[in-house]
């Protein structure tokens, strides 16, 4: 169930409606529905279950310490991939034991913290970080559990700048050389080696690369007779953006595939969602400033740009716009959606099928809940948007935007110029 719909004609987030929202805060702004992302955790949560699976939310895709708070509650653990984020989930009372440290770059000042504050396991990507990890635990007295990221060579059949398992991807040890990291990290005395681990790629639509990755796990671990207790099986589930293009699979379909493939392992399944988890949560509201007319198309000037949404500009993504008035006239115009950004690439939708938008009317990015907020720049001097929480019928700001003044007072002159 969406928790994003129209009510009597308006578009409402649970049971608040979006232009009160808007009038209190100005455009544009995040607003996202804590229902939603309950749904969307419990649904994955109750489904590896099944298989005795645990989930670590890459927070890499929303970090908002609300959302994080939220999702610790319901018993989430979190995946992360710097200190920083880290500490992120320390602040918000998760203990070390439900923390996977994942990333190709981790420094020596990271691992430390995780290891002086306590971690699950790092999921280590090359056999420099190996020596490196065993070095730093070594110093601390300290042994860090361990998971090998492998690199199975397969494809995503994602967009390449999120496919991350093939053999020409920065991430993980080769499939052909996993064993020979087994040898070394057994000669080491500061690491604990104690499962393997992958991630293919995000917003992965078929289950096909699943498929084809687990089987290479698999049958690794069978012939190598790798002895693990521990499988980390990464993120990656994809989500509806293009209502009619993108048809992802269904949790229980992921799940009943896991244990095909798993199932008489008697290891223990970890999964790293972050997209999953938040991104039907989420959507980008904004207003029209102008409708303008161009030589060969026309445009919709909008208050929102690529510093709030970089994912058009950055994957040529889509996002569906809803207006916020239902009522708007459907008309059968095509607009390209743009910010105010000096550059050619801040356009959200070209030549997108719309309903007749005037100035001042309101608008929303459907399925902007993952890598948005994250994601934001100030490019233009234009200050990070707020970001609204809404459950039921109550809302709160959950990030507050910054004055012009604050993120000028953030810079400094120095005494000699
Ligand atoms: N685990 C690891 C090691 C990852 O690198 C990622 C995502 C995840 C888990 C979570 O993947 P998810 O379940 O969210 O697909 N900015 C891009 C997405 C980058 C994903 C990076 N890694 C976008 O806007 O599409």
């Amino acid at each position: 169930m969406t928790h994003i719909k129209y009510i009597d004609g308006i578009l409402h987030v649970e049971e608040v409606d979006i232009p009160s929202i808007a009038r209190e805060v100005g455009t544009p702004f995040y607003l996202f529905s804590a229902s939603q992302i309950e749904d969307n955790f419990l649904a994955v949560k109750n489904s590896v279950a099944s298989f005795g699976g645990h989930v670590f939310y890459a927070m890499k895709a929303n970090s908002n310490q609300a959302i994080l708070k939220l999702l610790f509650e319901l018993g989430a653990g979190f995946d992360v991939v710097s200190g920083g984020e880290y500490q992120r989930a320390k602040a918000v009372g998760c203990p070390g034991d439900r923390i996977v440290f994942s990333g190709v770059g981790k420094t020596k000042d990271e691992m430390e913290l995780a290891l002086t504050k306590g971690i699950r396991q790092f999921n280590v990507e090359s056999f420099s970080e190996l020596h490196l990890l065993n070095t730093v635990a070594g110093k601390l007295g300290l042994i860090a559990p361990i998971a090998v990221r492998m690199n199975p060579d397969v494809d995503a059949e994602t967009h390449e700048k999120i496919s991350t398992g093939k053999a020409q991807n920065k991430f993980g040890v080769p499939i052909t050389r996993v064993e020979e990291f087994f040898q070394v990290a057994s000669g080491l005395s500061n690491v604990n080696l104690l499962g393997l681990d992958i991630h293919i790629g995000s917003q992965i639509t078929s289950l096909r690369p699943y498929e084809k990755a687990f089987g290479k796990v698999a049958s690794l671990i069978r012939e190598k007779n790798l002895q693990i207790s521990r499988l980390d099986l990464g993120g990656g589930l994809g989500v509806t953006y293009h209502p009619i293009h993108d048809n992802p699979p269904k949790v229980g379909d992921y799940s009943q595939l896991v244990r095909n493939i798993f199932g008489d392992m008697n290891l223990e399944i970890e999964i790293e969602p972050g997209r999953f988890i938040v991104a039907d949560s989420g959507i980008l509201v904004a207003k029209v400033l102008y409708r303008k007319k161009g030589e060969n198309r026309d445009f919709l000037v909008i208050d929102a740009a690529m510093n709030d949404l970089i994912r058009p500009a950055m994957y040529s993504s889509y996002h569906e716009i809803k207006p916020i008035r239902e009522s708007i006239d459907k008309g059968n115009k095509k607009f390209d959606v743009v910010g105010p950004i000096c550059e050619s690439s801040d356009t959200f939708a070209e030549n997108r099928n719309l309903p007749e938008f005037e100035p001042d009317d309101l608008m929303a990015f459907m399925t902007a809940g993952a890598y948005s907020t994250v994601m934001v720049s100030e490019y233009n001097t234009r200050p990070a948007v707020a970001e609204i929480l809404v459950k039921g019928d109550k809302w709160a700001c959950i990030k507050k935007s910054p004055t012009i003044s604050d993120m000028i007072n953030r810079e400094i002159i120095p005494s000699w110029l």
